[in-house]
């Protein structure tokens, strides 16, 4: 059996290779899965850009100067050296963007259990864990490509939000406005999604000209203003803003342009080519999201049993919306083998496509 990777270039993300060799053999404790399907958004791009500052690159090295770019999918064991878990299984997790994987599960329990590999130790849990369907009250078979596309981001959009609504929208709650850049971006639009279910403030996205009408159709957002028509919105509005796009030039404009800005919260980096430092600004500092700290939070306050239900409450609420077959916010496009993975690896890269698109992705040959 052969395996094909896709790899990119770590300095410059548009240079990619597809590679196939023989799948490696098995040891003890291991397990091969087949990556049956992921999803490819700006996320993806993101810990590609931020590669080596957050170790993104750590979790399926490449050989010198290339790297794998993780991705949100679904995997089943074709082959296992390990007790606990058989093939046939199907997983969710976080893997390569690749046709198949060996993984060493430690701590396995009827919900999953995380990778082991050495070189994944020190890296984030979160990250490392791999979520048996059977037992997932998320999944649904109907349902693979929307959480492929969607629950990672989702997960946190809702803690975004729990944090904002839990710290009084530092001020901004009483009529204030929260600031979204790239509100086109599922993960803007989910934060909004659940946002705009909250009193007393108002939800503005901040997108290009060419997604303004795509934003104003979800409906999520109270108000939609083009990046270049921020004189449209008061200098003297109490505000958060919430900033997806990391585009240090709009940052500054919004930092300047607002001298009420309660809270700057740096959540993404979707302008890949306008991502910058946000030393010596005006107002308060911009301030990294860590999600991570608060499910922390939220699990000593209320445990994990009603954290849990509470997210899957919510995410039953934003599918339902999103999959609305009167007006969907999402259209799924499917991209097999390995030419239409580089294809979309492209149109992705260059983020100019429609953003009601979601693309999934398999390396499996089409
Ligand atoms: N900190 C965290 O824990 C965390 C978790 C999840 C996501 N995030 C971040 O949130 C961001 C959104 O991710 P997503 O997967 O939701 O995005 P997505 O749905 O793929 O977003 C697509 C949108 O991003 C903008 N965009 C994408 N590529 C671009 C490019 N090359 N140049 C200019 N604009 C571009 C455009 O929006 P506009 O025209 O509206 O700007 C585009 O419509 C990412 O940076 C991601 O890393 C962070």
């Amino acid at each position: 059996m052969n395996t094909i990777d896709f790899l990119v270039r770590k300095d410059s993300l548009g240079d990619t290779e597809l590679r196939e060799a023989p799948a490696p053999p098995l040891a003890a404790g291991q397990v091969r899965l087949a990556v049956e399907q992921f999803a490819l958004t700006a996320n993806n791009i993101t810990y590609a850009a931020f590669g080596e500052a957050m170790n993104y690159w750590g979790f399926y090295p490449a050989e010198s100067g290339w790297g794998r770019i993780p991705v949100w999918g679904f995997g089943s064991v074709v082959e296992s050296q390990h007790p606990d878990v058989s093939v046939g299984e199907k997983f969710y997790g976080y893997y390569p963007m690749s046709s198949s994987v060996v993984l060493q599960p430690v701590r396995p329990s009827p919900a999953g259990f995380f990778d082991g590999a050495e070189h994944r130790a020190a890296l984030h849990p979160v990250y490392n864990n791999y979520t048996r369907c059977s037992a997932d009250p998320f999944y649904t078979p109907q349902t693979e490509d929307v959480q492929a596309l969607l629950r990672p981001l989702f997960m946190t959009s809702w803690l975004i939000d729990d944090f904002l609504a839990d710290n009084d929208f530092f001020g901004a709650g009483d009529g204030g406005l929260m600031l979204l850049s790239s509100a086109s971006s599922k993960t803007a639009y989910g934060t909004a999604f659940q946002l705009a279910q909250r009193q007393g403030i108002e939800v503005v996205g901040l997108t290009s000209a060419a997604n303004l009408e795509f934003c104003r159709s979800l409906g999520c957002y109270h108000r939609v203003v083009a990046y270049d028509q921020l004189d449209q919105i008061a200098p003297g509005a109490t505000c958060v803003y919430i900033d997806f796009a990391g585009n240090a030039g709009l940052r500054r404009a919004i930092h300047t342009r607002f001298a009420n800005l309660k809270y700057s919260s740096s959540i993404g980096g979707t302008h890949v080519e306008q991502l910058g430092g946000a030393r010596d600004l005006p107002g308060p500092r911009a301030t990294l999201f860590f999600a991570p700290a608060q499910i922390k939070k939220r699990n000593a306050e209320w445990g994990a049993d009603i954290l849990g239900q509470r997210l899957l409450q919510a995410w039953r609420g934003f599918i339902g919306k999103v999959c609305d077959p009167a007006a969907p916010w999402l259209v799924v496009e499917h991209h097999v083998g390995p030419d239409a993975v580089k294809a979309a690896y492209a149109a992705v890269l260059g983020g100019r496509g429609d953003p009601r698109v979601g693309h999934m992705l398999s390396l499996a040959k089409g």
